[in-house]
C-alpha cells in the first residue's frame, strides 16, 4: 500500500473536506474513509452490498474484474491451476510464501498427523437425520470443533489453523457417508490430500479402493480455482466474525453458513438443478433464457453473473476446458453438458446478457465436473467449502494480524419512526 500526497475534495452542504487517497500495490484507487465520519460531524456513507466500499486492506488475492484477472499472492490462476496442487496453494494463500521442499514435507505430514478427528464426534453424526443437508452437518461439525479443541489464543494459531484444514475433509466424508447409510472410513496418511478425501468418500470396507489418477487431478484443479476470490460475501463473514475476536472454528464455520446460499457457493448445486429442468423440458433452452429476461419471473440463469468479473471469469474458462478433458478421460456423455454449452451460447449472443455484462462464473461448469466424479450434487457446495477454507483461513489471519484491527461494526441511516409514546395493550384498538 503507497499512501500518496493526493487528496479527494468533497463538498457537503457548502463545507469542503479533504481525505487521503490511498493506492494499492496494483494502481488501485480507494479514499480513505476512515476519518470522514469523526471529520464531517456524524456524516456517513450508503453503500448496500458495499459495491463501493474496500473493508479491508490486503495481500492475499488479486481480482482486476474488468480484464479477468484472478492472482493468489501475486502467482495467475491459470499457473496455479495447471503446475501446482492443492495443498501447496493452501501453503501459499495462509503463508504468504510457496513452501520450500523441506516446508512442504513438513506441512504434508502435519496435515496427515491430524486428520482423524475425535471418535465421540461420530456420534454427532448419528444424531443428525438421514436427509440432513451436508452443508447444515458441515458447518455444525466445523462449530463444533471449538468444543474439542477449544481456543487458547493466538499462540496456538498454526496448531489451529492445521487441525481445520486436516479434519475438514474428514468431517465432509463423514457427513456424506452418513447420508448415504454407509460406514464411515478413515483417512489413510500415504494418500494425497484429495486422494484421502477421495478414499473417504467412496472406499468401502468391503474391498480395495484405488484412486483414479483422472479424478484426483482434475479435483485438485477444481479446489485450486475455489481457494481465495477476496472480500466475497463467505470471506467478509469470516471476517466479520473474527473481528470479535472469538475462534477461528466459529468464524469458519459462519463462512460455510454464508457459502450455502444460492447467490454464492449453493449456485454450484442450482446450475445442475436448472440443468436438468431444462432437460425435463425438451431441452427447451430458449424459453429458459427467455424466463431469465422477463422482469415478472424471478428466474436467473444459475451460474451466470458476477459481482466482479463483467467480461468473464477466468475460472470458468478454465473449468469448461477441464470439463470437456474429464469427460473425455473418464469417457463419460452427460447430456447436461450439451445443453450447459448450448445455453451459454445462447446468452452470451443476447444483448440482455451482453448489457449486463453476464458471463458464466466459476459454478457453471463445475457441477458438470462433480457429477463426472460422481460426487453427489448436495455434496457440490461441500467441495467449494473445502476448496474456499484456506481462502477463508488466509482472510481471517490477515485481519487478526492487521495492526488496524477492529471489531467490524458498519453505520445504518435510520429511517424508521421519529419518537412516540407508549400505549398499554389495555388503551389500544
Ligand atoms: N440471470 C438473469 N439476469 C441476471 C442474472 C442472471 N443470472 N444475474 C444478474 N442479472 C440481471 C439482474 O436482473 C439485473 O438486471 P436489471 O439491471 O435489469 O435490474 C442486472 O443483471 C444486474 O444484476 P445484480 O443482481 O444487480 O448484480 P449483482 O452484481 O448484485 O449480482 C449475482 C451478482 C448475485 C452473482 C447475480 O448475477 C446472480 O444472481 N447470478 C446467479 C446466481 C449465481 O450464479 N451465483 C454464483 C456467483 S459466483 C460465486 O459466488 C462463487
Amino acid at each position: 500500500m503507497v499512501e500518496q500526497n493526493e487528496y479527494a475534495k468533497i463538498i457537503i452542504k457548502g463545507n469542503e473536506y479533504e481525505f487521503p487517497l490511498i493506492v494499492g500495490s496494483e494502481d488501485e484507487i480507494s479514499i480513505d474513509f476512515r476519518k470522514f465520519r469523526s471529520t464531517t460531524n456524524n456524516i456517513i456513507t450508503y453503500d448496500p452490498g458495499y459495491g463501493n466500499t474496500g473493508s479491508c486492506i490486503s495481500n492475499i488475492t488479486f481480482i482486476d474484474g474488468e480484464k479477468g484477472i484472478l492472482r493468489y499472492r501475486g502467482y495467475p490462476i491459470e499457473q496455479l491451476a495447471e503446475n501446482s496442487t492443492f495443498e501447496e496453494v493452501c501453503y501459499l494463500l495462509i503463508y504468504g510464501e510457496l513452501p520450500s521442499k523441506s516446508e512442504f514435507q513438513k506441512f504434508k505430514s502435519t496435515l496427515n498427523y491430524h486428520d482423524l478427528i475425535h471418535e465421540d464426534m461420530k456420534k454427532f453424526f448419528e444424531g443428525f437425520p438421514p436427509n440432513a443437508h451436508p452443508m447444515a452437518v458441515l458447518s455444525t461439525m466445523i462449530s463444533s470443533l471449538s468444543t474439542y479443541y477449544p481456543y487458547n489464543g493466538d499462540d496456538q494459531l498454526d496448531l489451529q489453523i492445521i487441525r481445520l484444514l486436516a479434519k475438514v475433509n474428514t468431517l465432509a466424508a463423514f457427513a456424506y457417508k452418513k447420508s448415504i447409510g454407509q460406514p464411515y472410513i478413515y483417512p489413510r496418511n500415504d494418500l494425497s490430500y484429495i486422494g484421502d478425501f477421495l478414499h473417504m468418500m467412496f472406499a468401502v470396507p468391503s474391498e480395495p479402493y484405488h484412486v483414479n489418477p483422472v479424478v484426483e487431478r482434475v479435483l485438485d484443479k477444481l479446489l485450486i480455482l475455489h481457494a481465495d476470490h477476496e472480500q466475497n460475501c463467505s470471506a467478509s463473514t469470516v471476517r466479520m466474525v473474527g473481528s470479535s475476536q472469538g475462534g477461528i472454528y466459529s468464524a469458519i464455520a459462519a463462512g460455510v453458513s454464508a457459502l450455502w446460499g444460492p447467490l454464492h457457493g449453493g449456485a454450484n448445486q442450482a446450475v445442475i438443478e436448472m440443468l436438468k429442468m431444462i432437460q425435463k423440458d425438451n431441452n427447451d433452452v430458449d424459453k429458459y433464457v427467455k424466463k431469465a429476461k422477463d422482469k415478472n419471473s424471478s428466474f436467473r440463469l444459475m451460474g451466470f453473473g458476477h459481482r466482479v468479473y463483467k467480461n468473464f471469469d477466468p475460472r470458468a474458462t478454465i473449468l469448461k476446458k477441464a470439463a470437456e478433458e474429464v469427460l473425455n478421460e473418464l469417457g463419460i456423455q452427460d447430456p447436461l453438458l450439451d445443453i450447459a454449452q448450448k445455453l451459454e451460447n445462447v446468452a452470451l449472443s443476447d444483448e440482455y446478457f451482453i448489457d449486463r455484462k453476464l458471463y458464466p462464473n466459476v459454478d457453471f461448469y463445475s457441477g458438470i465436473i462433480y457429477r463426472a466424479l460422481g460426487i453427489p450434487e448436495n455434496m457440490f457446495t461441500v467441495m467449494f467449502s473445502i476448496g474456499r477454507l484456506p481462502g477463508w483461513i488466509a482472510q481471517w489471519k490477515e485481519s487478526r494480524m492487521d495492526p488496524d484491527f477492529k471489531i467490524h461494526r458498519p453505520r445504518q441511516i435510520y429511517n424508521g419512526p421519529n419518537i412516540r409514546n407508549y400505549i398499554p395493550v389495555s388503551d389500544r384498538i
